[in-house]
């Protein structure tokens, strides 16, 4: 049984950071990753960085790449009803955003961890966490098929949507339902998402709300185009052959600029939201999708991963420096704020920007006329913008 300070199960966004973030304040952890390195770095997934994500991944040493190569934008396209209208953040808010994959992301943190001596343990799955209301919570994990223990003093979860450290958690007692547990809202559509070997042929992103439904054109760069279709909640890949897809794109994005190319990645992708509450219990710490999940429309899940680790590094760093556990224990308000904000915006983006499958034409018709109103009214522009680009003081 060996040990280390800080055990995080996870080598997403959220692991790796918290790692990289700890590690230059003298911490030492242990990232456990149940997939190989070459499928994480190779799973495709979100693609926008707001610029406090920028800032913190520039301030630490691993922005190099992305400062290089990240695509910077100063808006977006919102077409509708054969029409197109930009919201221009940078004149609204001051701001702007990056575009850069999430597996760059993952790439550019797993090289730094290890060439700092980091160690990420892959094809290592936490099978529990335990002894969290004590000093020494354990990992029980399962590595080339046998069975071990790691003991620290912190554990942070996280290991996602479907991780196991959420499961860790005592249940919410009686009398806690009022700001205790957890809230979930399921949407009836999912995403269709692809990465495919075509130029972009908008230099922003284009959000689209069509009345067959939702799509975006995004990008990865100058050769490669990330784009997204609203699909039925139950729809499998088998119903949308390629050239299906194109033709949907085209028409909802009103674009006959884009051009069909060889689809590298597809995949099909539920809408969910969800917050626990409060986001750590004893010496487990919840952080990114093992926390909160938003739906994609408003591209902050990654944003929010980042976000909840800096905190927690420095909650941690504190702690180690003077044993004071005084931001520890304010580590789930501190993050609940932004997080809420966040939900409520994708939530109202994807509202904004759907066809609800059980909605009538006056929604349609209640729909057409608020996106006429983002784009015409400089309040509503800047809602928009300002919670788009990340909004500081929620
Ligand atoms: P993750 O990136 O999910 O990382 C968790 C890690 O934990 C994974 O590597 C997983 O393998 C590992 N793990 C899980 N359980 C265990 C275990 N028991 N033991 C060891 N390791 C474990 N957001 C957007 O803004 N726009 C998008 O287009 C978008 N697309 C998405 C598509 C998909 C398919 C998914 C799942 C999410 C998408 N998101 C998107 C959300 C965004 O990618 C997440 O918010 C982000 O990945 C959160 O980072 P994280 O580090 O918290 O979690
Ligand atoms: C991307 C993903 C999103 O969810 C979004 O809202 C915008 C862009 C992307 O993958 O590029």
């Amino acid at each position: 049984m060996g040990a280390t300070r800080v055990g995080i199960i996870g080598a997403g966004p959220a692991g790796l950071m918290l790692s990289h973030l700890l590690h230059r304040q003298g911490i030492a952890s242990v990232v456990f990753e149940r997939r190989s390195r070459d499928y994480v770095e190779s799973r495709v997934r979100a693609g926008v960085l707001e610029q406090g994500s920028t800032d913190l991944l520039a301030s630490t040493g691993v922005g190099e790449r992305m400062i290089r190569e990240g695509l910077a934008h100063d808006g977006i396209k919102l077409r509708f009803a054969g029409e197109e209208h930009r919201i221009d953040f940078r004149r609204l808010t001051g701001k702007g955003i990056t575009v850069y994959g999430q597996q760059e992301v993952v790439k550019d943190l797993i090289t730094q961890r290890l060439a700092d001596g980091g160690e990420i343990w892959f094809e290592t799955e936490a099978t529990a966490v335990e002894g969290i209301e004590d000093d020494d919570p354990r990992i029980a994990y399962r590595r080339n098929g046998e069975d071990a223990t790691l003991t620290c003093e912190f554990v942070a979860g996280c290991d996602g949507s479907h991780g196991v450290s959420r499961t860790s958690f005592p249940p919410p007692r009686a009398g806690e339902g009022q700001g205790g547990g957890v809230y979930e809202r399921s949407y009836p559509f999912s995403w269709l998402g692809i990465l495919g070997k075509t130029p972009p042929s908008s230099d922003e992103l284009i959000y689209a709300y069509h009345d067959r439904g939702f799509a975006l054109h995004s990008m990865r760069s100058p050769e490669i185009s990330r784009l997204y279709l609203q699909v039925d909640a139950d729809d499998t890949m088998d119903a949308w052959p390629e050239p299906r897809i194109w033709d949907e794109l085209r028409l909802r994005l009103a674009e006959r600029e884009l051009q069909p190319g060889e689809i590298i990645e597809a995949g099909i992708t539920p809408m969910r939201s969800m917050v626990t509450e409060p986001m750590q219990h004893g010496r487990l710490f919840l952080a990114g999708d093992a926390a909160h999940i938003v739906p994609a429309t408003g591209a902050k899940g990654m944003n929010l991963a980042l976000a909840d680790v800096k905190v927690l590094a420095e909650a941690l760093a504190a702690w180690y420096r003077s044993k004071s556990r005084d931001l520890l224990d304010r580590y789930s308000e501190l993050c609940l704020r932004r997080v809420w904000r966040a939900e409520h915006f994708s939530a109202w983006m994807t509202a904004l920007l759907h066809r609800d499958p059980a909605g009538d034409p006056f929604d349609h018709k209640l729909r057409l006329s608020y996106l006429r109103y983002i784009v015409t009214s400089e309040a509503a522009a800047t809602t928009l913008a300002e919670n788009y680009v990340g909004f500081e003081n929620a």
